[in-house]
């Protein structure tokens, strides 16, 4: 008979908890891999982060995701951060180590490429010019995700021109900062559209974009997820392109960290999109 397996127990820290899908889409593979584990929500307020973080060994977490408001502030109290984690500036994934060695991951921007690539497979951020909206934390993840995949031209806009400027820092001769009151000619010749501003969320306006100049062979991809159809992905998808919404990066950005603190590499199926859409 085989060795029964040990218990793991993993968790998503927030302040709120209720609005992550986490617990939903981590429980769904644990049942379906039968995995002798739990992972909980784990509300925690921000002054209490730095107690939660050292508590995660004492309790015998294989680690926890860490999501709003804590992503920036939990980087400083790792012992190791990796390095595609520094380089967006945040961490969503906390994994304690064997010997106890506390290490800061970011899997969003694994999570959004391979969206991308479970739309297109073949797809290469060297495809030519890709115009990213926003500039928040989102954005990070994103702009890391595609010079790391290749990416010559990312044209980055955002409505305060000052922080697409800022996060330009990362490569210069790559990031050009267009005016947001370009946006709509910068579509010219592009191969992608990303959106990572908030416009589109529900219980906000549309983002305020004209496809026109947009090739109708470039993809155009929304990272909001809620709703799934965004009003720039339903303009997009009348014109012709190929559109990707936001529940695959969501889904994919899991992944890697289920297969941290739970030893199975998972598979993003047709029925945990629907498992999740539901929840939506
Ligand atoms: P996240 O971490 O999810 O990226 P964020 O840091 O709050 O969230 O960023 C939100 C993004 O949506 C920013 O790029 C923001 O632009 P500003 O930097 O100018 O605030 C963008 N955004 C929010 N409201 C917007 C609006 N009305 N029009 C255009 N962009 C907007």
């Amino acid at each position: 008979m085989a060795a029964p397996q040990p218990f793991k127990l993993a968790g998503v820290i927030g302040w709120p908890i209720a609005q992550s899908r986490s617990p939903v889409l981590h429980g769904h593979w644990l049942k379906q891999y039968g995995v002798n584990g739990s992972y909980l929500p784990l509300p925690v307020q921000p002054e209490r982060l730095p107690d939660a973080i050292k508590g995660l060994r004492a309790l015998g977490f294989s680690g926890c995701n860490v999501t709003i408001p804590h992503k920036l502030d939990v980087l400083k109290l790792m012992e190791v951060v990796d390095p595609v984690a520094m380089r967006i500036g945040a961490v969503n994934t906390v994994v304690v180590q064997n010997d106890g060695t506390l290490t800061g991951f970011n899997t969003d921007a694994y999570g959004f490429l391979a969206s991308l690539r479970g739309v297109r497979p073949e797809w290469k951020a060297n495809a030519g010019p890709i115009v990213v909206l926003g500039a928040g934390g989102a954005a990070r993840a994103v702009v890391v995700a595609l010079l790391d995949d290749g990416a010559n031209e990312i044209r980055l806009m955002n409505r305060t021109i000052e922080r697409a400027q800022g996060l330009a820092q990362i490569d210069p001769s790559k990031i050009h900062v267009v005016d947001w009151a370009e946006r709509h000619a910068a579509l010219d010749g592009a191969a992608l559209l990303v959106n990572t501003t908030s416009q589109g969320m529900v219980g906000y306006p549309p983002l305020d974009i004209t496809l026109d100049a947009l090739p109708v062979g470039a993809m155009v991809c929304d990272i909001v997820y809620n709703p799934l159809e965004t009003p720039l992905l339903a303009a997009a998808r009348k014109r012709g392109n190929t559109c990707i919404d936001g529940l695959g990066m969501l889904l994919h950005q899991a992944v890697p960290a289920f297969e941290a603190f739970f030893g199975v590499r998972p598979q993003v199926s047709n029925e945990l999109k629907r498992a999740v859409a539901d929840t939506l």
